[in-house]
């Protein structure tokens, strides 16, 4: 099948494994804002909206999210993923009833990805049979997805080549910036009118990955300007680290902040950025992540060692890379 899925594809929830979940109730509810679901023993859920599950928090060990769950918009876009997938030798699994209830969705399958997440489709979301309580006026979802994730790699033509032949992402554009002398280029990739669901950040010519979590940060998207600013001063109140202090981003023109979730990836949230048209976009490179703002927060030189320290360790790991779905990988336009 060669059908192009892409429009019909959403970032619809992410699967964390932390051992924290009292300070994710916090982080979440608390200072978030999210609609918290502790129902069920060693099992957090947060709600954006009418949707059962867009956050699922297990108990383990990994401190990170393990998986990304994608809703498509029928059961062809499905199995025409499904089809791509496998016609590559890579194998396709079905979650289990169980797995499918706790995620709120009636079924879905899974496959690997690149630097280790897993990816998840499904198409048919549960609504939650309870009323939506959240502590701001609303976040944005919808067509364009519950927000979007970044993730570190040393390989960026692999991961992006991973995107585009599975969900048929688009490139929206690219950023150039130097920090600590290191020359960083982030891929945007958009797979619906949301300007990214996934950003590919790499260092240029060094083969190391410095991040230790799968995602680096993942994004929601809040209603209104005062969810953003009340937020930012709820995860200061609270106690919880600040990563980045509230700015603008260059290329989709988000204004945003980054705070520093329990499991020790960012969780950037962020108001009003920019839909992309399909019948005038053009793809540039952009210098630098902020048109002001987004300045870091409380990194000691003692965190910023030990950043560069997992980095140096990561080059004797081989990043998990997904060839078999990273075609020949796609060099930069
Ligand atoms: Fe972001």
């Amino acid at each position: 099948m060669n059908t192009d899925v892409f429009g019909r594809v959403h970032l619809g929830y992410l699967v964390v494994e932390s051992e924290k979940l009292s300070d994710w109730a916090r982080f979440g509810r608390d200072a978030i804002g999210m609609h918290l679901d502790d129902a069920l023993p060693d099992v957090l859920r947060f709600r954006l909206d009418d949707n059962a599950c867009r956050f699922l928090v297990q108990r383990g060990p990994a401190e990170d999210t393990i998986a990304l769950g994608w809703e498509v918009d029928d059961h062809r876009c499905l199995e025409t993923i499904e089809a791509r997938v496998r016609g590559h030798g890579v194998a396709v699994t079905q979650g289990s009833s169980e797995e499918s209830a706790l995620r709120g969705v009636e079924r879905f399958v899974r496959f690997p990805g690149p630097n280790g997440l897993t990816q998840e489709v499904y198409v048919s979301p549960r609504s939650a049979q309870t009323p939506l309580r959240l502590g701001t006026s609303g976040f944005v979802t919808g067509t364009g997805g519950m927000g979007h994730v970044a993730i570190a790699t040393s390989k960026p033509h692999q991961m992006r080549g991973y995107y585009s032949t599975v969900f048929d992402a688009r490139l929206s554009d690219y950023i150039d910036e130097t920090i600590s002398g290191l020359k960083f280029k982030i891929r945007f990739l958009r797979v619906n009118e949301r300007h990214h669901s996934v950003a590919i950040a790499s260092v240029n010519r060094l083969p190391v990955n410095p991040i230790r979590t799968r995602i680096q940060h993942c994004n929601v998207q809040v209603a209104k300007l005062d969810d953003m600013t009340l937020a930012y001063q709820r995860v200061k109140e609270l106690g919880f680290d600040m990563a980045l202090s509230i700015g603008q981003h260059t290329n989709d023109k988000e204004l945003s902040f980054y705070a520093v979730s329990p499991s020790g990836f960012e969780w950037e949230v962020g108001w009003n950025p920019i839909v992309v048209d399909e019948s005038t976009w053009e793809p540039r490179t952009h210098a630098g992540i902020s048109i002001w703002g987004h300045t870091p927060e409380g990194s000691t030189i003692v965190q910023l060692m030990e950043r560069f320290k997992t980095g140096a360790h990561s080059v004797l790991h081989r990043e998990a890379t997904m060839p078999a779905l990273a075609g020949a990988g796609i060099a930069d336009d």
